[in-house]
């Protein structure tokens, strides 16, 4: 059974882009393999460092986003970055041997340092940002890492370091770190209400945690053909984002809309209603399983705390035996047990 490893850096409310971009892809992952999933709250660290305040609670939330979309805590090991040392100490161990070259030439991080405005990223955390992504892939071994188009570069970085590490340290410890492969979702691009790339930052995002009243409201703003000024002009559906929308949510609906919209039949306002709808319906199981999740977490509080401290469980059973190899390859282990403490 192939092994997974993926995750999210927990920066706010999971929305509509998530879900499409990656959260169905992981529950259906779950089905075929041994699945991690990951809150990456060190990585959100190295961009919020200045105002960590909300990086428990945004934590815990994603969560129970995460819950709500389907994956599974009695299939997937749930689990908090920071409460496994060993992500921290395999990324110190990895950076021995990565050369600045790499990452100064990694694509995204010039590119966030030429885009993200307000914030000092000029740190040594952010520039060795795939250096703790690699660390979090290994431990795990996972042969798997699904992720989107923005983490190849990282993903071909992590590659390259394995094949480094194994160069460097030869046969006999081929067995402390694997070659991932990189499982691309199939993006369905899903702009935000107001057209432009859906994120939270740009406050045009459908939240997985919208109730049925807010995400009606939502699509009622959004922005259509601007060519159709009134009722009675023709519309153009393939450069409407409402017909987008139709065809994520409703598929079958679409031969239907492009009729009455190229035809001048039904107004946008009354369309973006019937979406609403289609929306709304398609976001049942998601809004029932958090409310179900809300009620058991209610009548035991303790119920998340408890899920993560089996993911984490879980998961450093796999991270301690990565990390004692890496150890062992790198001379960090005393002749015998012994002498170590008995520990390594
Ligand atoms: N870098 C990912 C992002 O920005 C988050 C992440 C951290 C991740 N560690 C990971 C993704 C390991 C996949 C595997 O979205």
């Amino acid at each position: 059974m192939s092994r997974i490893l993926s995750g999210m850096r927990p920066t706010g409310p999971l929305h509509l882009g998530h879900l499409l971009g990656a959260l169905r892809n992981w529950v259906e992952l779950q089905r075929t393999s041994e699945c991690y999933f990951m809150v990456a709250d060190l990585h959100a660290l190295m961009g919020e460092y200045e105002k960590p305040g909300a990086l428990r609670d945004n934590s815990i939330n994603m969560v129970i986003d995460w819950i709500a979309c389907g994956i599974d805590p009695d299939k997937s090991a749930i689990f908090i970055q920071s409460d496994l040392p060993e992500h921290s100490e395999l990324a110190v161990l990895l950076g021995m041997l990565t050369p600045l070259g790499w990452l100064e030439r990694n694509p995204t991080y010039k590119e966030q340092l030429r885009e993200i405005e307000g914030r000092d990223l000029t740190t040594y955390g952010f520039f060795g940002y795939p250096v703790l992504q690699a660390a979090d892939i290994l431990l795990y071994r996972a042969d798997k890492v699904p992720v989107g188009e923005d983490q190849l570069a990282h993903l071909e970085l992590i590659r390259e370091l394995v094949r480094r590490f194994n160069f460097l340290y030869g046969s006999d410890n081929s067995d402390a770190l694997v070659e991932p492969q990189p499982n691309l979702t199939p993006q369905a691009r899903i702009l935000g209400v107001d057209r432009r790339k859906m994120s939270k930052s740009y406050g045009n995002a459908i939240n997985l945690s919208d109730d049925e009243e807010t995400v009606r409201k939502k699509i009622g703003s959004m922005i259509t053909d601007p060519e159709r000024a009134r009722l009675t002009d023709p519309g153009h559906p393939d450069a409407c984002n409402v017909f987008s929308y139709y065809g994520i949510f409703a598929k079958d609906r679409q031969p239907e809309v492009r009729s009455w919209c190229e035809g001048a039949r039904k107004g946008c306002t009354d369309c973006k209603k019937e979406l609403a709808g289609s929306v709304v319906e398609a976001l049942r199981p998601i809004r029932e399983r958090r409310s179900d999740l809300m009620k058991r977490i209610s009548a035991e509080p303790g119920y998340l705390d408890e899920i993560l401290r089996r993911g984490a469980e879980k998961a450093r059973d796999t991270a301690s035996e990565t990390l004692r190899r890496v150890r062992r390859a790198m001379g960090l282990t005393r002749k015998t047990a012994v002498a170590a403490g008995g520990r390594r």
